[in-house]
C-alpha cells in the first residue's frame, strides 16, 4: 500500500489546472480557468478549475472534485493508480508500507511480465517500421488494410520475424529472463530446452488494459495457410485474462462515455478501421461471446451497448444468444447489421465517414425487436416454431432487471409477433415467479408513495424549494466559513431594576460552525435532504477533529456523489461567473462582507420555514379531523407556534437591523 506520507505528498505538491491542463484545453477566466467539458460534448465552455481552491466543476455533468477525481472521472484510473501517475507527473517517490515477502514476489513477478510485454511491443514496432522483412511484408499488409500511418502507430501495431527464434534471442540479450519471457507465452520452450518465438512471421495486435498496460498480443498469419490458425492470442497469464479484456478499450474509453455509447464488434481490424474512420466508441471481443467481466468493464463508461454483426446470418443467430448476458447486466441493447458479405471493417473502410454514421444510426435496432423479426421471418408459418421463438424471447425478456422495462417489452413483442400481452406474461411469470413477485410490490409501493403525493393539499414545489436551498446555503457556509470566527448577537430575557422583562442584547465570538451546530441542535433540526444531512454531519465530525478546514484533505476522502455535490457549493461564483451574471448585475457579491449576518438569517430563515411548515400540517389535520375536544387542543397548540413564528419574525427583522 502506498503510505499516508506519499500519498498527502501528492496532494500537496500536484496542481489541479497542471494536470487538467493536460488533458483538457484550459482558458484564463478571472482567477479561474476554463475550457469544454470533457466529459459531454458542447459548445460553449462550461468546465471550469479553480487554482485558488484547487477543484475542478464541470457543470454540464455535474461532476467535480480534486485533482485525483479528475483523472479516476477522466482516464477510469482507479485511486491508486492515479496517485501513481502524478507522483510519476511530479517525481514524488512512492513509499509503500511494508508487504509480506510473498506479495511482494508476487507483485514483483507480474511487473517482471509487465516489462516483457512491453519490450515485446517495442521490438514489433520496430521491427516493422526500422527493419527491411518488417517495412516489405509487414507494413505492406497493413497499407493493403488501409491503415495510416498514425494508425499503425496509435494501436501499437508490429511485425515479428519470419525467424525461429529471432524475438527470444533479442530479449533474451537484453536481459529479459527466459522464464518470463515463457510465462507471458512470447516464447515457447521445447522439452530438449530449444525455444522459440510464439508468433514468428506474424503481423502482430497488441492487447492493452484500460489504462493502457501491455497484457498480450494478436498476431495475424499472413500466408493463405489452411492448417495455421489465422490469429494467435497470448495464452493466459498473470497479467493477460482473455475474459477480462476487450481489445481498443484504452483508445475508446474517452469517446465511449462522451457519447454514452460502446460499438461492440468481432475483431482487431474492425476496431482499428472503425476508428480510422472516425468512430472511436468501439471496442472487439475478440471473436468469442461477451464474458460478464468485459460487460461490466463496458459497464463503467456507459449503460449502451450497439453490437455490429457482419452480414452473414448463420453468424447471426449464433451470436444473438450471447446479448442475453448482456441484458442481465441491466444494459440497453441494440443491434446493427452491415449488407451481405460485408464487415464494419470493411464497411468503413469502402465508405465516407457520413456514410458510416448514417449507416450506424439507421440500422440500429433494440434488441429485443431485432430479435423478434429475425426469428420471426424463420417461423412464419410453422406453429411449432413460432412456440419455440415466443418462449426464446420471453427467456431475453427475463433477463432484464428492470421490470418497467420488461413491461414495455412485453407489449412490443405482443404486437411484433401478433398474440396476446396475457400469454406472454403467463410464460414470463413462469420464468420470473420470484423476480414479478419482488416487482410487484415495489412496483405497488412506488404507487403508494405516489397517492401520497398527489394528496397533499398546498402546492409542494416551491416549499421544497426552499428547504433545498436553505439547507444547501447551510452546507456552503460550513464549507466556506467553518472555521472563521464571527460575533454573533443573542437576545437574552433580564429584568430590569423596576423588575420588567426586558431583552438585552448580547455579543460573542463563535466559530461559525459551532453557532450552526447549536443553533440547529437547539430546535432538534435535521436536515431534510438526505445528501445535505449526510454532507452535514460528515462536515461537523470534520470540525470537531480538525481546526482548520482544508479543502483538498476535506475532498481527498468524500464518495463521489458527495464530491459532486460540495464542488458544485464551492464553485457558485465561478458558475455565476461563466454566465457574466455579475456583468449583467443580477448578482452582486456581498456573502464574504458579513458572515454573522448571512449565518444568522440563513438559520433563523429555515429555522421559521419549519415553524410554518408544522402550522400548515397542524392546520390540515385540522379539517379532517372533527373531535371537538382534539379540535381545542389542536387551535391551542397552533396558536404557540404562531407566537413562536411572531418571534422568529422579529429575530429575522433585528438581524436585518442589526447588521444593516
Ligand atoms: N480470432 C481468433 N482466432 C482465430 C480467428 C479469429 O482469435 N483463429 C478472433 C480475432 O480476434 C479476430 C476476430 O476473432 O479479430 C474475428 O475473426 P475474423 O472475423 O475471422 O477476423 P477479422 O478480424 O475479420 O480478420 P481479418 O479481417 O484480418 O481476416
Ligand atoms: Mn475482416
Amino acid at each position: 500500500m502506498i503510505t499516508r506520507e506519499t500519498i498527502d505528498k501528492v496532494f500537496e505538491t500536484a496542481r489541479v489546472e497542471e494536470v487538467i491542463g493536460d488533458f483538457v484545453q484550459l482558458k484564463r477566466a478571472g482567477s479561474n480557468y476554463k475550457g469544454l467539458s470533457p466529459f459531454s460534448d458542447e459548445r460553449s465552455p462550461s468546465f471550469m478549475v479553480s487554482p485558488v481552491k484547487q477543484i475542478w466543476k464541470d457543470f454540464s455533468s455535474g461532476k467535480g472534485g480534486s485533482v485525483v477525481t479528475f483523472l479516476m472521472e477522466h482516464e477510469h484510473f482507479t485511486y491508486p493508480e492515479a496517485i501513481r501517475f502524478l507522483a510519476n507527473k511530479y517525481n514524488i517517490e512512492i513509499v509503500e508500507t511494508e508487504v509480506s515477502q510473498e506479495d511482494k514476489a508476487e507483485a514483483n513477478e507480474k511487473e517482471s511480465l509487465y516489462l516483457v510485454s512491453e519490450f515485446a511491443k517495442s521490438y514489433f514496432t520496430d521491427t516493422l517500421l526500422n527493419t527491411e522483412e518488417g517495412k516489405a511484408i509487414g507494413l505492406s499488409y497493413f497499407k493493403e488494410r488501409g491503415f495510416t500511418n498514425d494508425t499503425i502507430a496509435k494501436f501499437g501495431l508490429g511485425y515479428s520475424p519470419e525467424t525461429w527464434d529471432a524475438f527470444t534471442k533479442e530479449a533474451l540479450s537484453k536481459g529479459y529472463q527466459l522464464e518470463f519471457l515463457e510465462k507471458v507465452g512470447l516464447t515457447i520452450v521445447r522439452e530438449d530446452g530449444k525455444h522459440f518465438d510464439r508468433f514468428k512471421g506474424r503481423v502482430m495486435f497488441p492487447i492493452q488494459s484500460l489504462s493502457g498496460r501491455n497484457l498480450g498480443f494478436g498476431g495475424r498469419i499472413l500466408t493463405n495457410d489452411k492448417k495455421a490458425a489465422k490469429y494467435l492470442n497470448s495464452p493466459e497469464s498473470d497479467i493477460y485474462h482473455k475474459s477480462k479484456v476487450l481489445y481498443g478499450i484504452f483508445h475508446a474509453k474517452q469517446a465511449i462515455a462522451k457519447q454514452n455509447n460502446c460499438y461492440l464488434v468481432e475483431g482487431y481490424t474492425d476496431v482499428i478501421q472503425l476508428h480510422q474512420a472516425g468512430v472511436e466508441n468501439v471496442v472487439a471481443s475478440s471473436g468469442t461471446a461477451l464474458t460478464p467481466d468485459q460487460i461490466r468493464l463496458i459497464n463503467r463508461l456507459t449503460k449502451n451497448i450497439t453490437v455490429l454483426f457482419d452480414g452473414d446470418a448463420a453468424g447471426l443467430r449464433a451470436s444473438v444468444r450471447g446479448i442475453d448476458l448482456i441484458l442481465e447486466e441491466g444494459m440497453n441493447v441494440k443491434v446493427c447489421t452491415f449488407p451481405d458479405g460485408e464487415d464494419p471493417d470493411s464497411f468503413a473502410k469502402n465508405n465516407s465517414y457520413e456514410d458510416l454514421v448514417n449507416h450506424l444510426e439507421n440500422n440500429s435496432k433494440d434488441f429485443i425487436q431485432f430479435k423478434a423479426s429475425l426469428l420471426m421471418d424463420e417461423a412464419k408459418n410453422d406453429p411449432i416454431k413460432k412456440a419455440d421463438l415466443i418462449r426464446d424471447m420471453v427467456v431475453s425478456i427475463s433477463k432484464i432487471p428492470d421490470s418497467i422495462k420488461r413491461q414495455i417489452y412485453i407489449q412490443e413483442t405482443s404486437r411484433i409477433m401478433d398474440i396476446s400481452e396475457q400469454i406472454l406474461l403467463n410464460t414470463l411469470a413462469q420464468l420470473v415467479q420470484k423476480d414479478i413477485s419482488e416487482a410487484g410490490k415495489k412496483l405497488k409501493q412506488e404507487y403508494k408513495a405516489l397517492e401520497v403525493v398527489k394528496s397533499e393539499p398546498q402546492s409542494p414545489q416551491e416549499k421544497v424549494n426552499i428547504v433545498y436551498e436553505l439547507e444547501r446555503k447551510i452546507i456552503e457556509m460550513l464549507l466556506l466559513y467553518g472555521s472563521q470566527e464571527a460575533d454573533f448577537d443573542d437576545f437574552i430575557l433580564k429584568a430590569n431594576e423596576e423588575g420588567e422583562m426586558i431583552e438585552e442584547k448580547e455579543t460573542s465570538k463563535v466559530r461559525v460552525h459551532q453557532r450552526i451546530y447549536l443553533s440547529l441542535q437547539e430546535d432538534e433540526v435535521e436536515l431534510a435532504n438526505p445528501l445535505f444531512k449526510e454532507i452535514y454531519n460528515d462536515l461537523i465530525a470534520y470540525y470537531n477533529q480538525n481546526d482548520e478546514f482544508n479543502i483538498e484533505q476535506y475532498l481527498m476522502q468524500l464518495s463521489a456523489e458527495h464530491s459532486e455535490m460540495v464542488t458544485d457549493i464551492l464553485m457558485m461564483e465561478e458558475r455565476e461567473l461563466l454566465h457574466n451574471w455579475e456583468a449583467k448585475q443580477i448578482y452582486v457579491k456581498t456573502k464574504d462582507q458579513n458572515v454573522s449576518q448571512y449565518v444568522s438569517e440563513t438559520i433563523v430563515s429555515l429555522r421559521e420555514y419549519l415553524i410554518n411548515k408544522l402550522i400548515m400540517d397542524l392546520m390540515n389535520s385540522y379539517s379532517s379531523n372533527a373531535e371537538e375536544n382534539d379540535l381545542e387542543e389542536l387551535k391551542a397548540t397552533i396558536n404557540d407556534y404562531n407566537k413562536l413564528k411572531v418571534n422568529l419574525t422579529n429575530k429575522i427583522g433585528r438581524i436585518r437591523s442589526t447588521y444593516l
